[in-house]
């Protein structure tokens, strides 16, 4: 069992954090990797990249948002109770080397969790770092003083209004690109969000990394269940990424095989809410 040390619950539950004792896990962990996890014997095994990771005390800090059966299950383990199995760290790290210019790191939503430790290393790398960040309302912004904190600039931007720019992180994006030399963007968020900015970075010639979610099973390269289409070839995202260069990638073709199975989760998620009422 890997057992919760701290949970925290966000936006009115809607999004969890999880903090998971696994030490062998967390020696080796890097930026950009993720974990697999299961909450128990018959449970789905689900990918998240670890937020944050603490080497000495042996622990790695996952955030998911609760949209579903397995995600439910997670969010019901208390702190002292534990997962059944968390497998990683899993995936190639990023590349994170000082750049030639500034690196502009965007996302939105709970794939801040992912952008964080990347955000952090390419500032610890000595760049210039522009974060925009980005939610539905202030309530779903997370870790906004961690993100502030790994960043030369900072910019919020919420749908709604309720905090920061009234708008998509990508406004702001083209405002930076407009005033000075970019070397480098990152874009992790919703598949719409990185399929515009790397449409939009294109046409600047401005390199850029996105980091992909598609479905999951082992992992490790065996079952092709993770295939993306990466400039006309088959990749798998649990070995050859899940970072992959932006403009190479078929978002639309991500976007498919995401909704695969839309309607056997909605009523896998239905009947475990029933069991559970
Ligand atoms: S998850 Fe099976 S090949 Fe990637």
């Amino acid at each position: 069992m890997y057992e919760v040390v701290a949970r925290e619950e966000m936006a009115d539950g809607e999004i969890v954090s999880n903090e998971i004792l696994a030490p062998q896990i967390a020696k080796k962990a890097k930026p950009g990797q993720f974990v697999i996890m299961i909450a128990n014997e018959r449970g789905e095994r689900v990918p998240l990249t670890m937020a944050k990771v603490d080497k000495e005390k042996g622990t790695i800090t996952v955030i998911y948002m609760v949209v579903g059966k397995s995600t439910r299950l997670f969010s019901s383990i208390k702190v002292g109770e534990g997962f059944r199995d968390v497998v990683g760290p899993l995936g190639s790290p990023t590349h994170i080397e000082k750049k030639d210019g500034t690196v502009i790191c965007i996302g939105g939503g709970t794939a801040l969790a992912v952008l964080h430790p990347i955000t952090k290393a390419y500032f610890e790398a000595g760049n210039r770092v522009i974060t925009i960040v980005g939610a539905r309302t202030a309530k779903h912004l997370i870790l906004e003083d961690e993100m502030r904190a790994v960043s030369t600039e900072f910019h919020i931007c919420t749908d709604d209004g309720s905090k920061g720019y009234h708008g998509f992180g990508t406004d702001v994006m083209e405002q930076v690109i407009a005033k000075e030399k970019i070397a480098e963007v990152v874009a992790i968020g919703p598949v719409p969000m990185m399929k515009y900015t790397s449409s939009l970075t294109k046409k600047h010639g401005i390199p850029t990394v996105v980091s992909l979610n598609p479905i999951m099973i082992d992992g490790t390269g065996m079952c092709g269940g993770c295939r993306v289409t990466i400039d006309g070839k088959t990749k798998f995202a649990c070995v050859d990424g899940p970072e992959f260069d932006g403009h190479q990638v078929d978002f639309d073709g991500l976007i498919r095989r995401l909704q695969a199975y839309n309607l056997e989760e909605r009523c896998s998620d239905n009947e475990y809410c029933k069991l559970n009422d």
